[in-house]
């Protein structure tokens, strides 16, 4: 029976994958772990253990005890919050990442989940529809580390067999658990100033074209992704996968249909610069091809949904 290990359990997608697991998988079967406290939506749904994502003795341990067989490494500095301090960006997502996979072939793990992200790349990247293999020069210390992690698991996949899985995700919106440091956060803070005070003042300019996800679709294809046999995955390194692209003034447009008073304003700050180096559309015709992935949500699907779930959040 395969017993699951989430490391970084209470971040913006720790918390939904963990819940998700817990419906498959049964709620004994996934054991989440943070260095923070319990995220309250956690809390009274499965077993949960403080954990540091740098200490490779104790997640070693914790394998052994519990007997794990796989685990989902989700811990890591997000774009915007690894330029504040870049070195210990780079030491937080690629040790961790190490470690893991050390632990993945020491401890012979059925499967390794580690997600990537559209950081991989640069501006020397096609803007437009960017393939699953092409130019890659990212410019942020969160880009550097997630392009060498794809490497390493490509590594460890063709040395020591590792079944280890990958997405690149665009920017994922969510209303159950918060961003963490991203470039892409805007486009959740939005939701929840619309409904607070009618109005948001932007960190990316108008114009600025992004790929996003929402969570539901993110947290659905990366189950799909881990759940596919293995002659489906045909790279390993991490898959693009996308749904939608919108700029700034869109994503209001759509707020307005839902609160017509809504206005938007624009403060570019130094993320815009993360922005302008990554892609505005993603291909993402091998994640299609290979294990049937497929979006659910547009702009307009989302934002009744998010604004659905945060108007009964805050009442
Ligand atoms: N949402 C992430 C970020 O903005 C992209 O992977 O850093």
């Amino acid at each position: 029976m395969e017993k699951i290990l989430i490391i970084g359990a209470c971040g913006q997608i720790g918390v939904e994958l963990t819940l998700a697991l817990r419906k498959l998988y049964g709620a004994s079967q996934v054991l989440a772990s943070d260095i923070r406290d319990e995220h309250p939506l956690l809390s009274g749904t499965g077993p949960y253990v403080v954990l540091n994502a740098m200490d490779a003795p104790a997640i070693h341990a914790l394998v052994k005890k519990e007997k794990i067989t796989q685990i989902y490494l989700l811990a890591a500095l997000l774009s915007a919050t690894g330029e504040k301090d870049p070195k210990r960006a780079w030491d937080i997502n690629m040790q961790s990442l190490l470690q893991v996979l050390d632990i993945g072939v020491q401890e012979k793990l059925t499967k390794i989940y580690w997600p990537s992200s559209i950081a991989v790349f640069g501006h020397t990247t096609p803007k437009q529809n960017t393939p699953q293999e092409t130019i890659v020069e990212p410019k942020t210390v969160y880009g550097i580390s997630k392009y060498a992690g794809e490497l390493w698991c490509q590594y460890y996949h063709q040395r020591w067999g590792l079944d280890v899985r990958s997405l690149r995700y665009p920017g994922l919106i969510s209303w159950k658990s918060e961003p963490g440091g991203g470039t892409t956060d805007y486009a959740v803070e939005i939701y929840h100033e619309a409904l607070k005070h009618g109005s948001y003042t932007s960190f990316l300019d108008k114009g600025t074209y992004l790929p996003m996800m929402y969570m539901d679709d993110a947290i659905r294809g990366t189950i799909e992704l881990m759940e596919a046999p293995v002659e489906q995955i045909k790279t390993r390194m991490s898959y693009n996968i996308s749904a939608m692209s919108f700029a700034p003034e869109e994503i209001a447009a759509a707020i307005q249909k839902h609160i017509p008073g809504f206005e938007i304003s624009y403060a570019p700050d130094f993320r815009q610069q993360i922005a302008n180096g990554w892609p505005q559309s993603i291909d993402d015709h091998a994640a299609r091809q290979d294990w049937g992935w497929k979006h659910e949500f547009d702009l307009q699907k989302m934002t009744s949904d998010m604004l659905f779930h945060l108007k009964k959040q805050k009442a």
